[in-house]
């Protein structure tokens, strides 16, 4: 039978407050989704009391002050804090985005953090990004030639290289694919906005000679065409990509060639 309830162990409950230092003037509540996969509990919203005047100003700042000095156990990761790497990639006040670029003062009143949506959790904000990734190995990302080898670097027309722009820049920290409602439905098949702009970015580029084994590839009522362009990818990438247009050129080369 269908069931349209949450399962009683997938159930969010009140976790503990950790009260801010006294004498704290500026202090903000960030609600935190904790689980952890050894202990059999359900997830819990842990709320920690920051006093920012002690604090740095990214949410990212909160998180690593939260685990150095109030409670070394909250999981997340991140790695180079200037929104190059993409692993401090989650979920916001509803919103999907980086936590080293996201300013704590951008966000009103408590400020209530959980992991990626729509990911299989690894532990508190951790999503597992190992079907991600075999969605990224799929489309093999990287340059496919034909032709030998040439003796130095493959040059581009400025022109060429330009195409490049808005896809290069992909960080793949995937706040698009689990803010897209095929994705969210469709995962196992449909292989998310993320993907698609990497895909696309091998094919814009002129010096792969594979555009028709990718376009085959690509060429799937599910893995393309459950994009139904409802755009909420471009709307929040933290990159300023536009993920969907990517996939609307990927869609007219798919229908040039049929042509
Ligand atoms: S397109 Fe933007 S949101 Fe999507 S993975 Fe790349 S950088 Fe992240
Ligand atoms: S435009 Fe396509 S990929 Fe982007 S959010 Fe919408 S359905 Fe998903
Ligand atoms: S820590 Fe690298 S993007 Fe945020």
């Amino acid at each position: 039978m269908a069931e349209f309830t949450l399962p009683a162990n997938s159930k969010v409950g009140t976790g503990k407050t950790y009260p801010a230092p006294a004498g704290a003037k500026r202090v903000k509540n960030f609600k935190i989704y904790r689980w952890n996969p050894d202990d059999g509990q359900n997830p819990r919203l842990d709320t920690y009391q920051v006093d920012l005047d002690q604090c740095g100003p990214m949410v990212l700042d909160a998180l690593i002050k939260i685990k150095d000095q109030i409670d070394t156990t909250l999981t997340f990761r991140r790695s180079c804090r200037e929104g190059i790497c993409g692993s401090c990639a989650m979920n916001m006040e509803g919103r999907n985005g980086l936590a080293c670029t996201t300013a704590i003062d951008e966000l009103k009143g408590d400020i209530q953090i959980t992991p990626l949506p729509h990911m299989e959790v690894v532990k508190d904000l951790v999503p597992d990004l190992t079907h991600a990734y075999a969605q990224y190995a799929l489309i093999q990302p990287w340059l496919k030639t034909a032709s030998p080898s040439p003796s130095r670097e493959q040059l581009q027309s400025p022109d060429d290289r330009a195409k490049l722009d808005g896809l290069y820049e992909c960080i793949l920290c995937f706040c698009c694919s689990t803010s897209c409602p095929s994705y969210w439905w469709n995962a196992d098949k449909f292989l998310g906005p993320a993907i698609l702009l990497q895909a696309y970015r091998w094919l814009a580029d002129s010096r792969d000679e594979a555009t028709g084994e990718r376009l085959d590839t690509l060429e799937d009522p599910f893995r393309l065409y459950r994009c139904h362009t409802i755009m909420n990818c471009a709307n929040v990438c933290p990159k300023g990509l536009n993920p969907a247009k990517a996939i609307a050129e990927t869609k007219k080369l798919i229908a040039e060639r049929a042509a």
